[in-house]
C-alpha cells in the first residue's frame, strides 16, 4: 500500500524518532509498505518519520546508482544490490573527507542542493530479520545512509546549507508545507487548507 509522504514543515519530521521493540506489530507489512511508496516516488530511501511515524526505521534502495557512468566500477557494483532495512540504527563514527552531493528529498520536492558529508560511517542496525550487524559504508551508500539517518534524528538535508541559501529558500519551503507544488506522488502537507 502507498502511504502519504509527510511534507517538510510537518514536527513529525524535527523529533528524534525512537527505537521500536522486537514485537513491534506488523513491522513486515510496514517495510513492505515503505519501499512500495518510496518506489512510486522514484526515491532511493525513504526514512519512518516521513510516512508519519517517529521510530527509528529506514530503509533504502539505491541500485538505481549502479547505472551512473561517472562512478567507479567498483563502487557500481556495490550499490548494484544495495536494497537494505536499517531498524534501531546507530551510527558509531563518520571518518574521510568531506565531499559534496547533489541531495534532494521526498519530503522537500523539488529542491536539490550540494550537500558536504564525511566519505565513510560505521554503523550498527537491525536487519528485517532484527539481526544485529555492524557495517562500514562508503561513498554513495553511505551518503543515502547519512541522509535517512539524518531523517530519525529529525535532521533535514536543507538545516545544513548557509543562512543565506536558508533565505532564499524560505518561500519555496514555506510552500511546500501549504501543498501550492506539483508532485506525483501522494503527501500529506502540514499547512494545507481545509476543504473548503
Ligand atoms: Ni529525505
Amino acid at each position: 500500500m502507498i502511504l502519504p509522504i509527510v511534507a517538510y514543515g510537518d514536527p513529525v519530521l524535527r523529533k528524534v524518532a525512537k527505537d521500536i521493540p522486537k514485537d513491534y506489530p506488523k513491522l513486515d507489512e510496514l517495510l513492505e509498505n515503505m519501499f512500495e511508496t518510496m518506489y512510486n516516488a522514484y526515491g532511493v530511501g525513504l526514512a519512518a518519520p516521513q510516512v508519519g511515524l517517529p521510530i527509528r526505521l529506514f530503509v533504502i534502495d539505491a541500485s538505481a546508482f549502479a547505472d551512473d557512468e561517472d562512478l567507479s566500477e567498483e563502487e557500481r557494483e556495490m550499490l548494484k544490490n544495495f536494497k537494505k532495512v536499517f531498524i534501531n540504527p546507530t551510527i558509531i563514527e563518520e571518518t574521510g573527507k568531506e565531499w559534496t552531493f547533489n541531495e534532494g528529498c521526498l519530503s522537500i520536492p523539488d529542491i536539490r542542493e550540494d550537500i558536504s558529508r564525511n566519505e565513510t560511517i560505521k554503523i550498527e542496525y537491525l536487519d528485517a530479520d532484527l539481526k544485529l550487524h555492524t557495517e562500514e559504508f562508503s561513498g554513495l551508500a553511505a551518503r543515502v545512509i547519512q541522509h535517512e539517518y539524518d531523517h530519525i534524528e529529525g535532521v533535514l538535508f536543507t538545516d545544513k546549507l548557509s543562512s543565506l541559501k536558508k533565505r532564499l529558500l524560505k518561500g519555496k519551503l514555506s510552500n511546500i508545507s501549504k501543498g501550492k507544488i506539483k508532485v506525483d506522488y501522494k503527501m500529506r502537507f502540514p499547512d494545507a487548507k481545509k476543504a473548503r
